[in-house]
Parts: C-alpha cells; sequence; structure tokens
C-alpha cells in the first residue's frame, strides 16, 4: 500500500502537519516540559503517561507501549486504512494526494460515499417535502422522536414507487451502475431493476468518520421484512460496522462506556432521552471486530440483550467472542431487560434516570459467565462440581494468560469447592502471549552502529556533520546497511524529520525496529550527541579503509587487478 503513495509526498505531508494538533483535537493534550501528555487513548488510566512529541512529531504510550506518528495514530484511533490517514492529513493541510493507477480503487470508493451522502441527503429532503410525508412524520411522532433527534440521525424517508432514486440518480449507465455498486437497487428474475428501498423511514448507518456507508429502511406497518439494510458491498461489511458510534463519539468528548444494543430505534430512542452513547450491531451478532472497536472507544462496555429467549442466546454468543478480548484494562457488563421489552420500549417508559441506574448495577463479565455455566450444572453435588470445571475450561483457554484469567481460575475454585494447584494440573494453559510492554532502554553496551542510527532517528538534522560514510558499506557488523540508508535517505531529503523516516521505513522488515530505537532515552545534549555521530562514522569509516587495506595488502600481488594495484599505490 505504501508503496502507491510517493514516499516523498509523505514525508512533505509529515513536515507540515502537527502530530499535536491530530491528536490535541480528539484527545486534549497537556503541556509537559518539551512534550505533551494525556490519558492513554488505548488503554485505561488514571494518570497521564500517553506522550506527544512535537520535536520527534511521535507519540508514546508508557503505559501500554503503543507509538507511532501521525499517520499510525489516526489508523489506531480513528481505525483508518494507511491510504485513509494519508488523505485525511492531506486534507487538513491543503495537500492534494497524487493519484497514482495502482489507487484507482480509492476514487471508485469516494465515488460510492460521495452518491450514498447526496442519496441520504435526498431522503431527508423528501421528509421534508414530499407530499406525501405526512404519514411519515406521523409515524416518527408517533414514535417519540423530535426534530432535533431526526436530524441528528438524518432520519429520511424512501416515498413510494419503483424508480425515484433511479429516476434522481441514475441518468446514464455509468451513474446506473454506480447506484447498484453503492446497493441501492434490486432487481427481479426479468431482469428489471428497481429501488431497493421503497416506502419506508430511512436510517443511515455511517462509519465511524461519519461516511454514509449504507441505510436500513423501516416499514411503518405491520408488512415485512420490518427492517430491510443495504446488501455487502465494497465500503458497507455489516460485521464491522456499528450503528451511532459516530454520533456517540461525537456527542461525547471522551466515552467512558458504551451500551450495545440490538436495535436501529434503540440507540435513536436512548439518544432522544438524553442518553448519546447507546450503538446496535446491524441486526447481526457482536463479532470480535465490533468488540475490538468499542474497546478502542471506551474502557467499558456494556451488552444490553432481550430478558428473552434470543436475547440470552445473543449475549452468550456476544460473550465467548469475547474471551480472547478480555483482561485488558477494560470491562465488559451485560445487562437484561425485563421479557417482552427493549431498550426503547423501557426508556420511554421509566425515563433515562431508572434506564440509567439499571446500566450501573449490569452484571459483569465474570458474573455473567459464571452464572450461566452454573445454571447448567447441578452445584451442590461433588459430580456437579468436577462437570462444571470440565465445561468452563475450553472456554478459559480462550481468556489470555492474565491476572484476569488467574482470577477467573480462582473464581471456578472456590466454585467448585477445589483449589487452583488442582485445577491448574487440568486446566492445560496455552502458552502465555506476553502483552506487549514498555520498550525497556538497552541495557548494557549499545553497539557503536545502533547508536549512530538512533541519533539519526531522534535528531536527523544532525546528518549535516557527518563528514565521509560511503566505505563503511563493506563493513560486515550489523545494522551497517541500515545506516548507510538512513545516511543516504537524509544525505538527498536534509530536510526528513523522525516521523517521515519511520514511515519511509513503515513496510520494510526494519521499520518495528526503527520505531522502538526512535523511542530510546537518550541521556547526551543535542551538542553532545552530534560530536558521538560524527565520531562513530569517522571511526567505522577508519575501521572500513583499515579492513580494506590490509585486504589488499595481504592478497598476493599477482592477483591484484588493475583497479585495485592502483588503490595500493594511493595508500601513505
Ligand atoms: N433487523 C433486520 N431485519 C429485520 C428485523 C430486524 O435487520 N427484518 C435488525 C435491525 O437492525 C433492527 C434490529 O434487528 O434494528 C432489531 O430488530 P427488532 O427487535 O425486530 O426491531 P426493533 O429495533 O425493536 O424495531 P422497532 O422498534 O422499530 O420495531
Ligand atoms: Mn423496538
Amino acid at each position: 500500500m505504501a508503496g502507491q503513495i510517493p514516499p516523498q509526498f509523505i514525508d512533505d505531508l509529515l513536515t507540515r502537519v502537527d502530530i499535536v494538533d491530530i491528536i490535541d483535537s480528539r484527545v486534549p493534550l497537556k503541556k509537559a516540559g518539551r512534550n505533551l501528555q494525556a490519558c492513554c487513548p488505548f488503554h485505561n488510566e488514571k494518570t497521564p503517561s500517553f506522550t506527544v512529541s512535537p520535536e520527534k512529531q511521535f507519540y508514546h504510550c508508557f503505559g501500554c507501549g503503543a507509538h507511532g506518528t501521525a499517520i499510525g495514530f489516526l489508523m489506531e484511533y480513528d481505525q483508518m486504512s494507511f491510504p485513509e490517514s494519508i488523505q485525511e492529513l492531506a486534507e487538513q493541510v491543503g495537500m492534494t494526494v497524487p493519484v497514482s493507477q495502482a489507487v484507482s480503487n480509492t476514487p471508485a470508493k469516494q465515488n460510492l460515499y460521495d452518491l450514498l451522502d447526496k442519496v441520504s441527503q435526498y431522503y431527508v429532503h423528501q421528509l421534508q417535502t414530499h407530499p406525501q410525508r405526512q404519514v411519515f412524520v406521523e409515524y416518527l411522532k408517533a414514535r417519540g422522536l423530535s426534530a432535533q433527534t431526526i436530524e441528528q440521525f438524518n432520519i429520511g424517508m424512501a416515498p413510494d414507487g419503483w424508480d425515484n432514486v433511479l429516476r434522481t440518480f441514475g441518468g446514464s449507465p455509468q451513474a446506473q451502475a454506480q447506484l447498484n455498486d453503492a446497493g441501492l437497487l434490486s432487481s427481479n428474475d426479468k431482469g428489471r431493476t428497481y429501488d431497493r428501498f421503497r416506502n419506508r423511514i430511512m436510517f443511515p448507518i455511517r462509519d465511524r468518520r461519519g461516511r454514509v456507508v449504507g441505510f436500513g429502511g423501516r416499514v411503518l406497518d405491520d408488512s415485512t421484512p420490518k427492517y430491510l439494510n443495504s446488501p455487502e458491498t465494497s465500503i458497507f461489511h455489516k460485521g464491522s460496522e456499528l450503528y451511532g458510534l459516530y454520533q456517540a463519539r461525537k456527542a461525547n468528548r471522551r466515552l467512558s462506556r458504551i451500551l450495545i444494543v440490538e436495535g436501529y430505534m434503540d440507540v435513536i430512542a436512548l439518544a432522544e432521552q438524553g442518553i448519546h452513547n447507546a450503538v446496535a450491531t446491524l441486526g447481526t451478532a457482536t463479532t470480535p471486530d465490533h468488540l475490538r472497536q468499542l474497546l478502542r472507544s471506551a474502557p467499558e462496555i456494556v451488552f444490553c440483550f432481550d430478558g428473552d429467549r434470543a436475547g440470552r442466546e445473543a449475549a452468550w454468543r456476544a460473550a465467548e467472542n469475547a474471551l480472547p478480548m478480555l483482561g485488558g484494562n477494560h470491562e465488559l457488563k451485560f445487562m437484561f431487560l425485563p421479557d417482552g421489552e427493549d431498550p426503547d420500549s423501557l426508556v420511554k417508559q421509566e425515563g433515562a434516570d431508572s434506564f440509567n441506574k439499571r446500566i450501573d448495577i449490569a452484571q459483569s463479565f465474570s458474573d455473567y459467565f459464571f452464572s450461566t455455566l452454573e445454571s447448567r450444572v447441578d452445584i451442590s453435588s461433588l459430580d456437579g462440581r468436577a462437570r462444571l470445571v470440565e465445561i468452563t475450561k475450553p472456554f478459559l483457554r480462550h481468556v489470555p494468560a492474565s491476572m484476569y484469567r488467574d482470577m477467573l481460575q480462582q473464581r471456578l475454585a472456590e466454585l467448585t469447592k477445589t483449589n487452583t494447584s488442582m485445577l491448574n494440573r487440568h486446566l492445560d494453559k496455552p502458552a502465555a502471549k506476553p502483552i506487549k510492554r514498555e520498550i525497556k532502554p538497552a541495557s548494557g553496551v549499545i553497539s557503536p552502529v545502533r547508536m549512530a542510527i538512533t541519533i539519526l532517528l531522534q535528531h536527523p538534522s544532525l546528518h549535516q556533520y557527518v563528514d565521509r560514510y560511503s566505505e563503511i558499506q563493506t563493513l560486515a557488523l550489523p545494522g551497517i546497511k541500515l545506516l548507510l540508508q538512513l545516511l543516504e535517505t537524509l544525505h538527498q531529503y536534509p530536510h526528513l524529520n523522525t516521523a517521515a523516516l519511520i514511515e519511509r521505513w513503515r513496510d520494510e522488515p526494519s521499520g518495528a525496529h526503527l520505531q522502538r530505537l526512535a523511542l530510546e532515552p537518550m541521556n547526551l545534549s543535542v551538542d553532545g550527541l552530534k560530536h558521538e555521530l560524527a565520531g562513530i562514522v569517522q571511526q567505522l569509516q577508519k575501521q572500513a579503509i583499515q579492513e580494506r587495506q590490509s585486504y589488499l595488502t595481504n592478497k598476493p600481488f599477482s592477483q591484484l587487478t588493475d583497479a585495485e594495484k592502483e588503490e595500493v599505490k594511493s595508500f601513505k
């Protein structure tokens, strides 16, 4: 991917954007010496260990080890792809991303985003102006929605008729093909093509950046299907989109909790009552991808399910999918509504305060997990307790090795009246996966090559104090190739900063290594580093020349090439 956007464009971009602005607009930063700080957006913490360096144009969290450039930050925080991050940053500083033939995919997608946005506006406009709008307006009113909420979620109407959208937006064969790619058309066996959404209340579905990627449409009466959704398209994947996440993130500067509910109308009705942190899956189960996104957006996720059997089953499926994500700095909770109610009906009935109280007393993951499994056995008998161990085992194996897993095991031991050492003999622990932690300063001696690389990376402008270096390529030392590449890159592009260097190596095997070195604490002043760097390269250069000389002088004279003979003459 990175290869498709010219590296020089990325260099320029990273010298023009300021990572401080990019992060500060999403995670407010406070000054702390030469750097800026905040509580880390990638893990839950109370004291700030997330640090942004304006000099290096780099961020780093000492708590969880997250780090990267402005590009990397958008990829992590806003869940953008690499080209999307570049696009976003370029827009902010008024640069145009050069489009090479290789990224032809992106403009096609952009066209779809543009089209869906226009169609969404069209549906909104219909709700305001269409002659038959009254029955739609009445329906929304009957469901208790204010004009403000209707606007917040850009609710619209697809008028009755087979070809409203087709006629308005499908003027040419290409335009029709695009409507089809956007999932807005249907066709019958006879090959006749018509609007997918007809005579429905329209809910645009936005991705987490706010772009319309699809629609859900609801009938006004009891006809079926009650909801019709856009099909999967190149920009709409139900397993990774969450209805309302964009609005929730917009309404809350920092989300401390997200409530996950089952329906569009639940999200909207909760917002109407002032509860602005609910999201819904799109008629599918909660996928691991959903969970990952949610855990990145807030430290606490509360699943809210109907009290009926379907709700209980959906809850257990969500719990199973969550197992591999347990044990970090986040909490998962479960709440069940009285049978026959959904968040929409309940919040209308009892108001936001009572509903919020239900959220506050939601069951913790471990309580829910064990009470569900316990209900499958007879815990009062030894046999039942032994079975509980057996049925719990496979689930625990999916939980990453962590304090949390140890505590789940301890709980299992208590419940089954055994002890952890007894359990451990039977739980066949999978190999513990170490959690990525803070990068420790290299202990012991740092090789001169590594030192030189680190200095160049952290203070690229110091390359100008390096004299000659071309001979060092003959040295067989680890890292020498990388050092040479860095020097050559900086020779050619003298104004690159740390972030730009790191991005140039993004797709290289040494990229991760460079990111680590960019974080290495350096105890010398810049002036000291300047001398250190110049000295190291000088020394390496000397060593290379000496090795060459001794190689040539030890080679039998008769075997020297003419060029080598000339070289030998030049010694002394
Ligand atoms: N759903 C769907 N297709 C259907 C029915 C439901 O995609 N035919 C999805 C929708 O995302 C819907 C969710 O499942 O929001 C929940 O469905 P349901 O409980 O039936 O609807 P409610 O959200 O309660 O809708 P309403 O209150 O409007 O009846
Ligand atoms: Mn409902």
